[in-house]
């Protein structure tokens, strides 16, 4: 069934230049992009869309990154988009994501690891509706 995810890419990948690539590779698997932001990530919006992280000893860490640039959001588009994207996207640990993947191209490491893919429909309805309210 065609269903929707939410891709972001974050400040590292973005300050690398390599929104592009990035965008490229979903379009080659088979993804439409159907929106496309380029935006900021404040503390307010950072606590909400990371709000099951908010207390754990890394969330301070990933907030901080999270707002130290650019990040691109996309809605994407295709048959059974949430787990054909995380198979794209790869471990959430860059030094551990499968040879090909995004993380593995673009990740620095668990933190800085290019990318976000939501974890389940829900999880992309309601991530979508947070950054393209
Ligand atoms: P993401 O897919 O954006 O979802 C939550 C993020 O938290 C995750 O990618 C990682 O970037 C980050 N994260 C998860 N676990 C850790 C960890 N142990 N240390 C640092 N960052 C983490």
């Amino acid at each position: 069934m065609e269903e929707k995810t939410l891709l972001l890419i974050k400040p590292n990948a973005t300050a690398r230049n390599k929104i592009g690539a990035i965008l490229s590779m979903v379009e080659s698997n088979g993804f439409t992009i159907e929106e496309l932001k380029l935006f900021r990530m404040n503390g307010d919006l950072a606590d909400r869309f990371y709000a099951e992280h908010v207390g754990k000893d890394f969330y301070p860490e990933l907030k901080r990154f999270m707002m130290s640039g650019r990040i691109v959001g996309a809605i994407l588009k295709r048959e059974e988009a949430v787990v054909k994207l995380r198979e794209l996207v790869g471990n959430t640990d860059s030094a551990k994501a499968a040879l090909g993947t995004i993380r593995s191209l673009y990740g620095q490491s668990k933190g800085e690891n290019a990318v976000h893919a939501s974890d389940s429909p829900e999880s992309a309805a309601r991530e979508i509706a947070l950054i393209f309210t």
